[in-house]
């Protein structure tokens, strides 16, 4: 038996069958964390070699005050979903690619990364450790967090001594409080989410504190997310602060290059696969923020917000309505997108990790 095979015989899964559940309200999951039974650990030293990795029960870690991440940030995290079939197997979307993202961002971050072999087994034990906290078909998905981390100490700028590779994860649904109701974005013109030579790019935690200034201000306004533009002339659409952001006009469906200041979403390189299959001619382009008004539709997507329709956008005090419905092409994209990871059309593209 595996690691992770005797992990759930001896965790909570254990008590329940095959295809039984955790104590979970299922219809009333948001995007909260619920913390599961195991996490996956594994460390490096400077050797710059992974080794050791196990299931320990989930729970607080251990770390030196001066560790590099706490005081300079260095480290990287990625998420991806799983999803139970009906038959009770796990699907896995992707991983493969989250694991050529965190090794690309974690040459960015100057930190040591595990192989593509060791974050792929690493995925998929947490996920099958912690099988019971899946929501059943229909209800959600378990988003799968791993992180890099520069654990070890150091007082003077510079790169960590140990890093350490966790994986946890949690039962989700759907990310923003709308549902899937259409989202109120606000584009944000004060503030920059990354800027050319930085690290916007990848996926690094740096990225995410600086946007919350705007992002708690957009939201006490009563928007959903903010719409950052490019740093440089405050011009092109960039990202919002959790997804990547696509608009539509006619046959055409456009999201912004992801030049070094935005993060290649996987949903997002997804849909575009998607989009195309579906005879639509998808450009990817530096897009003036003055075409929001020309948009017929504007969608997100991202692993956490899945692909989500824009009912309107705030810019310069113009509010600006889209389309939505089912009618649309976000929402036949996304039930592509959303039967693939789900098992109920099937995976012609190597898309999917079955355990
Ligand atoms: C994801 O979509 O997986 C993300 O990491 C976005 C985050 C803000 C929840």
């Amino acid at each position: 038996a595996s690691n992770a095979e005797q992990a759930c015989e001896a965790s909570v899964c254990s008590k329940f069958g095959k295809n039984e559940y955790a104590d979970v309200d299922w219809d009333n999951l948001g995007f909260g964390l619920v913390p599961t039974d195991y996490m996956y650990m594994m460390k490096c030293s400077n050797n710059g070699i992974f080794e050791q990795g196990q299931l320990n029960l989930y729970g607080n870690i251990e770390l030196s005050p001066a560790a590099g991440v706490l005081n300079y940030g260095q480290g990287i995290y990625e998420g991806m979903k799983a999803f139970r079939k009906e038959d009770g197997n796990l699907l896995i979307f992707r991983p493969d690619q989250n694991a050529m993202r965190m090794k690309i961002g974690s040459e960015r971050m100057c930190m040591p990364s595990p192989s593509l072999d060791q974050f792929i087994d690493a995925v998929k034990q947490t996920a099958q450790a912690n099988k019971c906290w899946v929501p059943p078909p229909g209800k959600g998905s378990l988003y799968i967090r791993p992180l890099l981390i520069g654990s070890g100490p150091i007082l003077g700028l510079g790169t960590s001594p140990e890093y350490t590779f966790l994986v946890y994860a949690s039962p989700v649904r759907n990310y923003f409080k709308e549902g899937s109701a259409p989202l109120s974005i606000y584009v944000e013109e004060e503030y920059d989410r990354s800027s050319r030579g930085g690290a916007g790019g990848v996926k690094s935690i740096t990225n995410y504190a600086p946007v919350l200034k705007a992002l708690l201000r957009a939201k006490s306004r009563g928007y959903s997310d903010v719409l950052y533009l490019d740093s440089v002339n405050k011009k092109n659409l960039e990202e919002v602060s959790s997804c990547n952001i696509f608009i539509v006009k006619g046959n055409v469906i456009s999201t912004p290059t992801t030049a070094g200041t935005i993060l290649s979403g996987v949903t997002r390189k997804s849909i575009i696969e998607i989009a195309r299959d579906h005879g639509y001619q998808v450009e990817e382009r530096a897009i003036p923020v003055d075409e929001l008004s020309e948009a017929d539709e504007v969608f997100c997507t991202g692993t956490a917000v899945g692909v989500a329709p824009v009912g309107n956008i705030t810019y310069k005090d113009r509010r600006m309505e889209y389309k939505t419905g089912v009618q649309t092409v976000c929402p036949q994209l996304y039930s592509t997108l959303i039967g693939i990871q789900t098992g109920r059309i099937e995976d012609k593209k190597g898309w999917i990790l079955e355990i």
